[in-house]
């Protein structure tokens, strides 16, 4: 019998699981990554594919992430070893739970640093920086910034602070008050910012990059425009590192899986697609690239504040709630890393929380000093930053990704997941996602590797 609570403790309620869950998947991921991948990818193609991998791969996958860990209530290492050795299948299992630690503490090195971005930019708009600043204005307060270790040092060491110090509290108790609050203050923030770009910007031109598939311009852009849409669709849902597995393990055994994840990942799509609509309106209507990289909202947002009327006000609370939002999911990204060292090493959460914070935060510097010092420094063209970035999003997910469907699918007894889904309720909804997840997200993830190595 498997116990019916987790060890660190469970969320006060099913809205508690799904603030936490939506705050966890919402975060520098959808405002941040999502309009750069995008127009990095060309736009509207890239979108449709997103929007697909998330369909028929996030939300399966979401699923089974949430059913795994609410089976084991554990850090991922031990429900995957535990799991696995109930269905006589082999403990090997528990190296998913491994690499998601790797893949975790490495997502949150440069995580960090981009959330740092984002606390400097709170000052940089409160005092009046963007007042009626161009394009090439805007680039020249970011590259000082980036230009600047010390400073990029400062804000990532603060930024990680402030992760552990949730963390080590307990993140069901840490957390909810930030959730039920500010994320839907960012979610009204960033529907005014598309009602300005709608109005100031080039709204037509927006739309039409972001909503008119031109697969010309995907093969054009990026080789690996497909590769890049399906790992956007993992960094963003948090998926294939244990993250919301262990969010899962915290979740009551009454709750309906199949609905909260729907309305976790829908969310998730809604503030992407609204934090596009905001940012290239204003790409256009300032003769900015779309294909500028992960400086691309650093660019363009400053120009929308520092036009709009109140705009050093709006400015101010956009990247504070987004810095809050980027929090709220940093935090779920060093949870299963320090579950372990409580379950296996018997640390306390302040001496895990605070061991995992600073082998991030070392590695952080990796990642702010190749923005620098160390820019001479590239593998595969990319600096640690961007190596960081793509490895985790695009590499190490999709494969947490298949092992998840494959155990979910293949493994784990039909009994189990049917019982857990509650499929005797939603007849139509079990056998959906039974073949989602036993055959069409471990091949979608095969033949988009594939495609990406030039095999197919
Ligand atoms: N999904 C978050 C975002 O979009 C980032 C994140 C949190 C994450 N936890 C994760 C990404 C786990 C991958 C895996 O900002």
């Amino acid at each position: 019998m498997m116990s019916t609570t987790s060890m660190h403790g469970m969320w006060s309620s099913r809205l508690a699981f799904i603030f936490a869950a939506t705050g966890s998947a919402v975060g520098l991921g959808n405002i941040w990554r999502f309009p750069y991948t995008a127009g990095e990818s060309g736009g509207g193609a890239f979108v449709l594919l997103y929007l697909l991998c998330v369909a028929a791969i996030g939300v399966p996958i979401m699923i089974a992430e949430v059913m795994l860990g609410r089976r084991g209530r554990q850090s991922p290492i031990n429900t995957m070893r535990a799991l696995a050795v109930r269905q006589g299948a082999h403990p090997a299992w528990q190296l998913l739970g491994w690499m998601g630690i790797l893949a975790g503490l490495l997502i949150l090195s440069f995580y960090s640093v981009i959330a740092g971005w984002t606390l400097a930019y709170v000052f940089r708009a409160g005092s009046g920086q963007f007042a009626g600043i161009d394009g090439p204005g805007s680039e020249a307060i970011f590259s000082a910034l980036t230009a600047d270790p010390e400073r990029l040092l400062a804000w990532h060491s603060i930024f990680m602070a402030l992760v552990v110090m949730i963390v080590a509290r307990g993140v069901a108790s840490g957390l909810e008050l930030a959730a039920r609050v500010l994320m839907p203050a960012l979610f009204v923030l960033l529907v005014i910012m598309v009602i300005y770009a709608a109005q100031a910007g080039d709204f037509g031109a927006g739309l039409g990059y972001l909503f008119t598939p031109d697969f010309d311009a995907l093969s054009a852009h990026a080789g690996d425009a497909l590769l890049n849409a399906m790992g956007q669709a993992f960094f963003s849902l948090s998926l294939g590192m244990g993250a919301i597995m262990i969010y899962g393990s915290y979740l009551s055994s009454q709750a309906s899986i199949g609905t909260n994840v729907a309305i976790i990942a829908g969310i998730d799509t809604l503030v992407a697609l609204l934090a596009g609509l905001a940012i290239f309106p204003i790409v256009f209507a300032n003769g900015l690239e779309p294909s500028e990289g992960p400086s691309l909202i650093f660019l363009t947002l400053p120009v929308a504040f520092g036009q709009m009327p109140f705009g050093a006000l709006f400015g101010v609370l956009f990247f504070l709630l987004l810095a809050f939002a980027a929090w709220t999911s940093a935090i779920s990204l060093l949870e299963p890393v320090v579950a372990y060292l409580v379950e296996n090493k018997g640390f306390s959460r302040v001496r895990a929380s605070l061991l995992a914070g600073v082998a991030v935060w070392l590695l952080g510097i990796a990642c702010l000093l190749s923005l620098n010092e160390w820019s001479g420094f590239t593998l595969f063209e990319m600096g640690i930053l961007d190596l960081f970035d793509y490895l985790t999003a695009n590499v190490l997910l999709p494969l947490g990704g298949i092992l998840i469907a494959v155990f979910a699918g293949w493994i784990l007894d039909e009994e189990v997941s049917r019982t857990e889904l509650g499929a005797s309720n939603g007849a139509w909804f079990y056998p959906l996602w039974r073949g989602l997840i036993r055959w069409v997200a471990p091949l979608c993830v095969i033949l988009v590797f594939l495609n990406a190595i030039g095999l197919i």
